[in-house]
């Protein structure tokens, strides 16, 4: 098995990825073709705004433009920018297989698929499934001790591929004291404390998520310290740098000013605040993990992911500047910003 993956696999598992996605990316193609996006592009003839789209299928704007963005990652639409304005338009594949008007239209199968299949698959959706409104989001995914250490499995996970480079992405040395607000069983946090020996790193996380944590994910001699507390209503403790991995794509933009504005008030003089989140191309064409994971966010949270530019203008927003941006070519990206 292993002489058949070429040594870039091997060092960064991208098509392995790519597969888990696989069940999403399938998603975004049959739920375009049910609500009928391709056979609207098909009629319009000349590209058309993802707004004038959902208003015609009276469908959710945001949706509508996180669907039509990782269509066009996926190469099934192309998109181009007018004042300022995304417009999309078909691919001919889209046109000849994808609309339901076209003699050799692909749109029963996908029917079927989508709708007999697919959920046989099983699929997730917090208010239609656990009947939760979305602003629950930790509640429901905590809602038991077995969902709440999936999750921190999962989360715990991703930074045994992309830890160390995001940590490394800038030189964090300067930073005594390091919090990681939301930092769940601590990996990411311990990758820093490796990477920067000289700091101090506190993970601080809700408290029934610390207990989880120290009961089913310790480590001997851990070099990383639990802080419990609720980053929203309880004080933050001050320090020279805040990590937020994965925290901002959680939450709309009021909660993530609120949040960035609290962290600016209890940031030590010099500091700062490293963002960790998968992010967009300024130019809609991909990354394709990042717009999936953008629609995942519309199902499961009340957040999206963005490309560098908005972020930046939310943390100038809030007191931050001097933002310097890290693509790592993997699944997650870091943002810098000081105070
Ligand atoms: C998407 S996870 C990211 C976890 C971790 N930063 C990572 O990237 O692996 C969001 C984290 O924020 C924590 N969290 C959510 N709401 C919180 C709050 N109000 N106060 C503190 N932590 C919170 C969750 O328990 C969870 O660990």
């Amino acid at each position: 098995m292993a002489e058949h993956l070429s040594q870039s696999e091997l060092d960064y598992p991208f098509k392995l990825l790519e597969y888990f996605n696989g069940f999403r990316v399938s998603k975004v193609i049959f739920s375009a073709c049910e609500l009928g996006v391709f056979d609207l592009l098909l009629k319009a003839q000349e590209p058309i705004s993802a707004q004038h789209v959902a208003q015609e299928l009276s469908c959710s704007e945001d949706g509508m433009e996180r669907l039509m963005d990782a269509l066009v990652g996926i190469e099934i639409l192309e998109v181009e920018t007018k004042d300022g304005t995304a417009l999309y338009s078909s691919s001919d594949v889209a046109n000849l297989y994808l609309a339901k008007g076209s003699g050799k239209s692909l749109h029963d199968m996908i029917i079927y698929q989508s709708q007999t299949i697919y959920p046989l698959e099983g699929k997730n959706q917090n208010e239609k499934t656990f009947g939760l409104p979305s602003e629950d989001i930790f509640k429901a995914l905590y809602r038991s001790e077995e969902e709440m250490l999936k999750f921190m499995g999962l989360m715990n996970s991703s930074w045994v591929l992309d830890g160390h480079d995001i940590v490394t992405a800038f030189n964090l040395s300067g930073f005594q004291k390091i919090v990681d607000l939301g930092g769940c069983t601590g990996a990411l946090a311990r990758e820093m404390a490796k990477a920067w020996p000289s700091s101090s790193v506190t993970v601080l996380d809700l408290p029934q998520v610390v207990e989880t944590a120290q009961k089913h994910f310790p480590q001997e001699d851990d070099a990383v310290e639990f802080q419990s507390g609720d980053f929203f209503s309880d004080e933050i403790p001050p320090a020279d740098l805040y990590v937020l991995a994965r925290i901002i794509h959680d939450w709309p933009e009021e909660k993530c000013v609120t949040l960035l504005k609290k962290i600016h008030d209890s940031c030590r003089p010099g500091g700062g605040v490293l963002l960790v989140e998968a992010l967009l191309f300024e130019n809609r064409r991909g990354p394709v993990t990042a717009q999936i994971f953008s629609l995942n966010m519309l199902v499961q949270t009340e957040g999206r992911e963005r490309p560098p530019s908005e972020y930046t203008r939310i943390l100038e927003k809030t007191g931050f500047h001097n933002v310097q941006v890290c693509r790592t070519g993997k699944c997650y990206d870091t943002i810098l910003a000081t105070r």
